[in-house]
């Protein structure tokens, strides 16, 4: 798990760890993780570093990326630099499933966002460019050069980190403001969904 003590990461690992899954973290700042489970393996580092990859990859059933440094991604792809050396990490160790989060202003290859989505990407929401920017050549890398994985993206429109608002379900079209707590859910329930294989969809709530 990347991004473990982010926003959605937190209560993705949270789920995880309810789940019974034995989650082991890259973080950058482990005093954010606020767990003693035995079931939670940390690893200090920060993707920007060398990393021993094969260690942290090895034996593993999937891979999440929930990983974001607006600030960074304004002028760097950290992102997409880190996910390009991960895949092969994941290939040499035998592990097919990857979950990407990204955001449901960032458009998927070949396609463009719809004019409301454009209009508020370059208006309120234009100080996280850099950040669609980088998801976008993580989703452009994964659809050329990584159709061997077993790869889904969540572009995830987050509005709050209320409480849970419904359930969230995918589409290829609609994006709902969801709160975090409502998308790691959704995450957590993608990652085991076959027909999510090599997707870029948003979710929104369920009717
Ligand atoms: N926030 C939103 O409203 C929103 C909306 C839609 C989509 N998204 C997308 O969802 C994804 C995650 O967003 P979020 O808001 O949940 O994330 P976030 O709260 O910004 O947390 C990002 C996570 O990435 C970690 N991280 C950042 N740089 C790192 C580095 N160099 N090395 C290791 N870890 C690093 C952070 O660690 P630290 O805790 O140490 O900083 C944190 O765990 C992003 O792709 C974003 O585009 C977000």
């Amino acid at each position: 798990m990347f991004g473990a003590t982010g926003q959605t990461g937190q209560h993705f690992t949270s789920l995880a760890l309810q789940g019974g899954h034995r989650v082991r973290v890259l973080a950058r700042t482990p005093s954010k993780l606020n767990s003693d489970s035995p079931n939670l393996e940390i690893h200090q580092g920060t993707i920007t570093d060398p990393l021993d990859l094969d260690r942290l990859v090895d034996g593993v059933d999937a891979v999440v990326s929930m990983l974001g440094d607006a600030q960074l991604q304004r002028t760097s792809k950290i992102n997409a630099a880190f996910i390009e050396k991960l895949v092969p990490a994941m290939r040499r160790n035998g592990v097919a499933r990857f979950l990407y989060q990204a955001g449901g202003l960032s458009a998927p290859p070949g396609r463009r966002l719809t004019p409301a989505l454009w209009a508020i990407r370059n208006t309120v929401a234009r100080s996280y460019n850099g950040q669609h920017e980088d998801n976008e050549a993580v989703m452009r890398y994964l659809t050329d050069d990584a159709m061997d994985i077993e790869w889904m993206v969540h572009r995830a429109g987050i509005g709050s980190n209320g409480p849970s608002k419904g359930v969230l379900e995918r589409s290829n079209r609609k994006v709902s403001i969801a709160t975090f707590a409502d998308c790691a859910s959704y995450s957590y329930r993608l990652l085991s969904d076959q027909t999510a294989i090599h997707t870029c969809d948003p979710s929104t709530y369920r009717k």
